[in-house]
């Protein structure tokens, strides 16, 4: 099966407060497949999705042995490159909604301009509209003329995550992509994001607290502390065989 993405020997260092964000992280995501990153927070699970989007905060530092999307080895530097790969063929539901859109513009003009800039697809309003609905914005003629200040974050995660199902891209990444969510909104978004994944083929690492979302839809599990992978786990014959460090023991609820 083909690897979206191959990474060897990822290291971040925070410059202005030296410090090591990730350590000798190493990860490989195949084609069709959902992977899970857990680890308490401040982990590093945000950053590492950001790497993955080229988008590390100034402050900074990034180096690897080996850093391979879709079968080329990537100039991870050249600013150009990216805009061939974000918000196209890889994609981001953020973990915090409030930020996801500029503040003083309209919801729907910004969805549009992206539709329309980077997947170059012209959407109408009521296009847009008819799509949103299919994630449960109640009211999407309503929500497409706000600001976002006007609307819930709830409103806003389910934007991003049809934004994201839209994009058609290969590597989806959720970070905590249902928080704002109450538990029964949570698991039908879920469902109808699995399933459109799955007729696409598209990749999912799936960023949690929700052990129990995990165990229903990860193929494969990373648990990560203070920036270092501590154990990564593979279903098999549908569930998970035991973890073997007390860590993710712990995490799980398992000792
Ligand atoms: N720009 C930055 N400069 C310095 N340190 C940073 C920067 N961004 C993140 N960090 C630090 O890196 C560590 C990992 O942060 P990160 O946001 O990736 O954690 P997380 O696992 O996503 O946490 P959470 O579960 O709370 O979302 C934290 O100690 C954080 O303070
Ligand atoms: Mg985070």
């Amino acid at each position: 099966m083909e690897a979206f993405l191959e990474l060897s020997r990822l290291k971040i260092d925070s410059i202005s407060k030296p410090k090591s964000i990730l350590d000798d992280f190493s990860w490989r995501i195949q084609q069709g497949k959902v992977y899970a990153l857990i680890g308490e927070s401040g982990s590093g699970k945000t950053t590492f999705a950001f790497s993955l989007f080229g988008m590390l905060p100034k402050n900074t530092k990034i180096a690897f042995e080996q850093f391979q999307l879709f079968g080329k080895s990537y100039d991870y530097w050249k600013k150009e490159k990216w805009k061939s790969i974000r918000g196209k063929k890889i994609n981001m539901i953020p973990q915090n909604p409030h930020l996801a859109f500029h503040p003083y513009r309209k919801i729907g003009n910004q969805v549009q301009e992206y539709y329309s800039l980077v997947l170059g697809k012209d959407l109408s309003e009521q296009e847009c509209c008819v799509h949103w609905a299919k994630f449960g914005i109640r009211d999407p003629e309503r929500s497409f003329q706000s600001l976002p200040s006007q609307v819930s974050g709830g409103e806003k995660q389910r934007i991003t995550i049809a934004m994201a199902q839209f994009s058609e891209s290969e590597i989806i990444i959720a970070d905590e992509p249902t928080t704002a969510l109450d538990p029964i909104q949570e698991k039908n978004m879920i469902e109808l994001l699995m399933n459109s994944l799955k007729t696409k083929n598209s990749s999912i690492v799936l960023i949690t607290h929700n052990l129990k979302l995990m165990q229903r839809i990860a193929d494969e599990v990373m648990v990560i502390k203070s920036g270092k992978i501590v154990e990564v786990n593979s279903r098999i014959n549908g569930s998970f065989p035991l973890w073997k460090s007390d860590y993710a023991r712990q995490l799980l609820g398992q000792l």
